[in-house]
């Protein structure tokens, strides 16, 4: 993977906008906010566009929509101009991380460029770039507010067609995941949470404990995002977001009782390239 951009495909744009549990949560939130009618929007990373459209739909003055990806932003403008959103919804075709919004305020923030953990995409470098440009102040409501994550130990079958891998794999659920043998071997933990209407450091240390609740070899860690909105709502695992990471680990013999300390750092957005765990 190229610095967290996996998530940038077209395909993966159509499996978000048919991700009902999210798409709805997201509208929730969106048809919620009051005198929406005077507010200024800001939705990062728009794919289809499908957020921007809705809080077009729910009455928004202005909806600015940012994309990169040069054709995935032609996709979004042809559904604005489809819907007949185009005096309501500007496309800013850029990178999040660097555009400049210079002269704009923005009231709301939607940006769902999120992952497990914030390991991929781009979200924490976008909302610190939005933070440092002063577009948004302490009334800007963010969609989502913060992401946590959790952490259990497991034991797993890491070998596939007869053959051995040691890779770290999103469990999306809508693969069988049943050859894997998956068991837990540890409690599971809330070890972060990022508030995402703030700057935040590019670097994550993660150091914590985890007790082992069955005796027998713990092969791999396994890593579960939840995303927060402002009303209270969450959501987990779906069929686009926050699908749990397995991650391997170098294999430990531990028994009922024990606990496995460990220390979990990488860079935000930059993918498992620069992800490292010292046992
Ligand atoms: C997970 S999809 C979400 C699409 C849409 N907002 C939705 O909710 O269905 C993330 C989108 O963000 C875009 N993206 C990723 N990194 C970006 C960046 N740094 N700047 C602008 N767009 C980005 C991707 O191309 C993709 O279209």
């Amino acid at each position: 993977m190229i610095n967290g951009e996996a998530f940038s495909s077209i395909d993966f744009v159509g499996q978000c906008l048919v991700d009902k549990e999210r798409t709805q949560a997201f509208e929730q939130e969106i048809s919620g906010i009051q005198n929406l009618s005077e507010k200024t929007v800001l939705d990062i990373g728009t794919g289809s566009g499908v957020l921007a459209l809705i809080a077009a739909r729910c009455g928004a003055k202005k909806v600015y929509a940012i994309e990169y990806d040069p054709f995935v932003a032609a996709i979004a403008q042809k559904n604005i101009d489809l819907n007949k959103f185009n005096s309501v919804i500007e496309i800013l075709h850029g990178d999040a991380r660097t555009l400049s919004l210079s002269g704009l305020h923005f009231d709301v923030v939607i940006a769902e460029m999120l992952t497990t953990g914030l390991v991929e995409e781009h979200q924490v470098e976008a909302m610190n770039n939005l933070q440092e440009q002063g577009v948004v102040d302490e009334n800007t409501i963010f969609l989502p507010s913060k992401q946590s994550m959790s952490m259990e130990l497991v034991s797993y079958n890491n070998k596939q067609h007869g053959v051995s891998f040691d890779f770290p794999v999103h469990l999306w659920k809508w693969h069988d995941w049943s050859d894997f043998q998956i068991q837990n071997m540890s409690e599971n933990k809330e070890v972060s949470t990022v508030f995402l209407n703030k700057i935040n450091s590019m670097e994550t240390i993660l150091e914590t404990s985890l007790k082992i609740i069955g005796d027998g070899e713990v092969n791999g860690l396994i890593i579960r995002g939840k995303t927060h909105f402002p009303s209270g709502a969450i959501i987990e695992d779906t069929e686009a977001l926050n699908a749990p990471i397995l991650l391997p680990i170098n294999p430990q013999n531990l028994k009922i009782g024990d606990s496995l300390k460990f220390k979990l750092s990488y860079s935000f957005g930059k993918g498992f390239d620069f992800f490292k765990i010292d046992i």
